[in-house]
Parts: C-alpha cells; structure tokens; sequence
C-alpha cells in the first residue's frame, strides 16, 4: 500500500504530484492510500516512501479539462474525492474519453462534485457582506460559512472585485486576508471574530428592503438562490420572513392603487437613500464598493462610483463603467471619456466643474476571446441602481442634471423618454429637479458616417453649453450647498448659448 500524504485538505498540487508518481509507478487505484497533514506514526512514515518507477520514461495522459474539473473537485468535502479524482485518472490512461460518458458512475460523481462546488463558490460570491472595521480605514470583515473548502479558490475573485479595501473573509476553516498588495490566508476563526452591526449592515437592510417589489415576490425561486442557511449572516436577512408576510398584502395593496394612481417602478422600488447625519460622499463611496445586489457585480472588477464638487451645480449622468472604468474605478476615462472630456472643454466647463455619474455603477460586459464587450444595462438593472444615484443627489443638490443617452433618462426619470423628445422638452427627475438630455458619447463614437458623428458631436457639445448655462444661473458653477427653490426654465437655457 502507497501512502500519498498531502499538505492540506486542498493541497491540489500536492494531489497533482502525487498522482503524476503513482502512475508512473504503475499503482492501481486500490494500492493507495491518501492523508492530508503529518504522519501519526512511525508505519505510516515506512509505508511512505515511494517506490522506485516502474518505466522512468513512462509520462501519464492528462488534459487541461481534467485537471480543471479535479481542482474544483478537490474543495468538496466529501473524503474519498482523492481516491476519486485519482481513480479516474488512473482509467483516462486507458479511456482517453471516459470524462464524455456521463453514465459512467465516476464520472457522474466527478460533475455532482463540480457542481456543488460552483454553486457553493457562486453563493460565496453573492452573499459575503462586508463590515467596516470601527476605527480602522478602509478596513472590512466578512463572515462566511461555505459548505465546502472553496476560500483559497474563490479569494482571487474578490480580490480582483475589492482591490481598493483592505478586507478579511473569515470562514470557520480557513481565512483569507488581503492588504491591497498581497493575499494570504490563515487557519479558521469563530464567527466573534467578525464585528457585528455596524452603519453597512444599516446601509444593506435599507437597500433590501427599498428594492424588495412584492408582486415579484416568488418564495420558492428565492429559497432555491438564497437558501435560508445563508440567510442568518446576512444584514439584510431578518427583513425577508416579514416583507414575505406582508407581501400579499402589499401586492393586494398596488392592485387596488394602480388604476388611480399608476405609478413607475421608481415610485415604489425605492425608498429614500436613509443617509445619516455626517454621511459623506467618501462614505458612500465606500459603501457602494461592497454593493452586490446586481447579478453582473460579481463579474465586474468593481463599483465605479461618481465624482466631483460637492457643491456641483451640474450633474452629468452617463450609461455604466466601459472597461476602463471597471479597471481603474473612475467615470468616464476611457475613449468615450476623451470625447466626453473634449466637448466639455469646448462647452467652457471642466471635469472639476461638474459631478460625473453613472446610472448603473457596475460593468456589464459579455467575455469574448479576451475582451469584454459592453452589454447594455437591463431596466432592472437601472431601477437596482437608481439608489446609489438618489443617494449621490441626495448630498450634491445639484440645480441641473444632464443625462447623456437613454440609460441616463430613464435612470433619472424613472420611465423610458425617447431622447430626442427628451432633449426637446427636458423632464422631471425622481427627485423633482431639473433634466436636461444629449447624446450618450459611446453613440458618436460608434457611428461610422463622419459628417453624421460631427454633427453629433456639434449637438453634445451645444447641450453641455446650454446645461452651463441653466446650472450657472445668476452663479458661478460650484458654490451652491442648498438648492434653490426657483427651478431653471427650459426656455431660458434653450437661448443661444455663448
Ligand atoms: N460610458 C459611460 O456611460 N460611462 C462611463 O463611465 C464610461 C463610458
């Protein structure tokens, strides 16, 4: 009997090595026993040493695939998955397409693994919440209980997807920690370690519930994406069993209200930002970074939220982060941004003049090949983020508030406007105040016709004149902290602007 003795329960390169000897050695599935940590005794440690090859010339099969599927298979926790894993290897010698027969029992099991592990991993990616760690900036904990050994292949994603924080996963095996330079991991902590109640978990109890919409309400979906076992580490949790009590009611209750007031999905998806005294807009900055209540922020590197004065006159409203964006976590630095940048210059105004957002704080994106290409933002998408944008208003008042393309409109209108109407006429934002529309810079840069871009690009940059000039009213550009009850007439900014 072979002992094949790993370093830890997901010690893959070690199972890997290990593997690699054995088949050269010729040793049969049932001719190994494998351990994970040190020798118990002085048999086991003689029973250790490996044997000499059988054919030092021999080089096991083994493909991409294969190795893929056992290192996720490797997290599960079920024991006998090493002898699995290498059971299976063992017959791909032989059986080259053994991993394409899904009767095979081995191979049935193999995927039952690989699939429990990536739903496991998918879980971990949605439902860590991290908490600010009182007294330490930009410090964040998390607790979370993965039902397998999933930390050190799921740590990668987040810190891609957190590369500004500092921040901890503690789970009750295994932690992860990452200082924005490194990752390292250490052994398991009990859940006291994690700070509990904090402003975050106000922050997401306040977004759950401002976003939960009853009459979408289906419990059995919602169990089956959040199992309840999840439930009781999550901030928001404790709102669910009565929003889910209340639902019927509520829905009978919007029934009853739509023929004589209908409403859009703005008038009661969402409620009030609860901002608190103090808030700042770093604070909600940081808060927005561990927002993950969309389904593509776990794709995207991270929330690139909105910058500028806080004392900004003028709001400018784009669509969502391009891939720049979501790499260097600011608005409007990539090609669309230079365009942007120069009809601003040409209008008279400069990034520093105005508050620069995004309606959707999150790249959506479909990978091909390397790239990722832009998808556009879906009206739940938009309605999910129309917190953090009410939230952004909330603090900057801004007098005037370009939107630049449809996201942007329907963003900030609640409902679809065509853009051409809303150029024409201008709307109402949510909050009552002033809107101004132009076209989405991305759309001059996809146009292929010259003359046609160059007149568009003529039309955004007149619109960011005419929004100068309504924002500018009687003022200069920044220097407003309360919002002047007198709204801005269309008429007067529709002037020719100088
Ligand atoms: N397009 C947008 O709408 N926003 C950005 O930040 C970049 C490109």
């Amino acid at each position: 009997m072979r002992i094949a003795r790993l370093d830890s329960e997901t010690d893959f390169e070690g199972w890997r090595g290990h593997a690699r000897a054995l088949l050269c050695d010729g040793v049969p599935p049932e001719g190994v026993t494998w351990q994970v940590g040190a020798a118990q005794d002085s048999l086991f440690a003689i029973l250790d040493a490996p044997a000499p090859p059988r054919d030092p010339a021999y080089r096991p099969r083994v493909s991409k695939r294969f190795l893929a599927d056992a290192k996720l298979a490797l997290c599960h926790r079920d024991a006998t998955r090493f002898d699995l894993l290498y059971r299976l290897i063992h017959r791909l010698q032989d059986t080259p397409d053994l991993l394409s027969n899904a009767l095979d029992d081995d191979v049935i099991r193999l995927n039952a693994m690989i699939k429990a592990v990536s739903r496991d991993r998918h879980k971990m990616r949605a439902f860590v919440r991290f908490r600010a760690v009182k007294g330490v900036a930009d410090t964040f904990v998390a607790w979370f209980e993965p039902e397998h050994r999933i930390v050190e292949e799921n740590a990668p994603f987040f810190v891609r997807r957190f590369a500004n924080m500092n921040w901890s996963i503690l789970t009750p095996e295994r932690s992860a920690h990452y200082n924005r330079a490194a990752l390292h991991f250490g052994p398991g902590t009990s859940q006291a370690e994690a700070p509990d109640g904090d402003a975050l978990e106000d922050l997401w109890r306040a977004y759950y519930g401002a976003i939960f919409n009853p009459a979408r309400l289906k419990v059995k979906a919602m169990s089956a994406e959040m199992p309840k076992k999840y439930w009781k580490n999550l901030p928001e949790a404790d709102l669910i069993a009565p929003l889910i009590a209340d639902a019927q009611k509520a829905e009978a209750g919007m029934v009853a209200a739509a023929p004589t007031s209908p409403k859009h999905l703005a008038d009661y998806a969402f409620a009030e930002p609860t901002l608190r005294p103090g808030d700042t807009l770093a604070a909600l900055r940081r808060e927005a970074a561990g927002c993950a209540l969309c389904d593509h922020a776990c794709h995207a590197t991270q929330t690139v939220f909105g910058e500028g004065p806080l004392d900004a006159r003028l709001m400018v409203v784009g669509e969502q982060p391009g891939d720049r964006e979501d790499i260097e976590g600011r608005p409007f630095i990539g090609p669309a941004g230079a365009l942007f940048e120069a009809a601003l210059a040409e209008a008279g105004l400069s990034r520093d003049d105005l508050y620069l957002t995004n309606a959707v704080k999150h790249f959506r994106f479909t990978p091909k090949g390397k790239t990722r290409l832009h998808q556009s933002p879906k009206i739940g998408h938009i309605d999910q983020c129309r917190w953090w944008l009410k939230a952004e208003r909330t603090l900057i008042k801004p007098r005037v508030t370009l939107a630049m393309g449809a996201t942007a409109i329907r963003a900030l209108a609640g409902r679809a406007i065509p853009v051409g109407e809303a150029r024409d006429t201008g709307f109402d934002c949510f909050d009552g105040r002033a809107g101004l529309a132009t076209l989405h810079p991305a759309s001059i840069l996809r146009q292929a016709d010259e003359t046609v871009a160059a007149t568009m690009r003529e039309t955004l940059v007149a619109d960011l004149k005419r929004a100068r000039m309504m924002a500018m009213q009687d003022q200069s550009l920044s220097g407003q902290n309360t919002p002047s009850p007198d709204r801005p007439h269309w008429n007067h900014a529709l002037q020719p602007s100088s």
